[in-house]
């Protein structure tokens, strides 16, 4: 596990050329993208990249970790709304190609796809993930077995909690979502992760240092052979 710490700017900067680079090696890579405030900095470099002609997406295929059960795809906070607000909508991307699970309607025969629709498209080349401040990545909450494909799962209040701020009410928030599992995150080739901020400490401490346990899921994520973390200084803080 490599781990890089800088500003949010300079990290967000970082990952957004990992992707770069590995478009450029294989134009029809397979990018696994994330959501959550965490990736937004990566996202915009993207774009800016795609205007500038540095990078261009017209042949690649996503998939996205997750999606809340209940919200259609055109709820503000479901998480293809996000997608396309924040990245899809303003890059050459054919929207066909970018998968996100549903949170509605079939959206249980779906998800039990998912996984062999990644696994016809070559697999995953690149990964982003953020972090939740129990140590969950996508979400895949804490006690989520290590060898789980995609599936439907509860939130954890704490969950809850911390997502309630992109709601208007924490009644709002969904308590239930479909996640890619952590054997799912697990095959792809390389994976960044990006965490700032003192709030995931504990998370980046349980993701670098500690014990790996299925009470924090990200722990997982150091039996990969290909896996850089990007911090800044807060969320680094317990690290050192
Ligand atoms: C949600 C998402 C995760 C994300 C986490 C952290 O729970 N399912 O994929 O990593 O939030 O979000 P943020 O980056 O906003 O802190």
């Amino acid at each position: 596990m490599k781990v890089v710490v800088g500003s949010e700017e300079k990290i967000s900067a970082l990952i957004a050329e990992d992707f770069i680079n590995v478009i450029k090696n294989k134009p029809n890579a397979v990018l696994g993208l994330a959501t959550g405030t965490s990736p937004l900095k990566v996202y915009a470099d993207l774009i800016e990249a795609n205007r500038e002609g540095r990078v261009s997406f017209k042949d690649v295929t996503t998939f996205n970790l997750d999606e809340y059960v209940g919200l259609e795809g055109t709820h503000p906070q479901s998480y293809r709304y996000f997608m396309n607000d924040n990245l899809f909508n303003h890059i050459d991307i054919d929207k066909k190609r970018t998968n996100v699970l549903l949170g509605v309607g079939d959206y249980e025969s779906f998800m039990k796809k998912y996984d062999g629709m990644i696994e016809d498209a070559g697999g995953i080349d690149i990964q982003i993930l953020g972090i939740g401040s129990d140590g969950h990545i996508a979400f895949n909450e804490p006690g989520t077995p290590f060898d789980s494909l995609t599936h439907e799962t509860p939130l954890t209040q704490q969950t809850i909690v911390d997502n309630s701020r992109l709601f208007n009410d924490i009644s709002e928030v969904p308590t239930r979502a479909v996640t890619m599992g952590l054997k799912s995150i697990m095959n792809a080739r390389k994976i960044v992760l990006i965490a700032t901020g003192k709030n995931k400490a504990k998370a980046v401490y349980g993701l670098i240092k500690g014990e790996i346990t299925e009470d924090m899921p990200c722990s997982i994520l150091q039996r990969h052979p290909d896996v850089t973390v990007y911090c800044d200084e807060d969320a680094y803080s317990l690290v050192k």
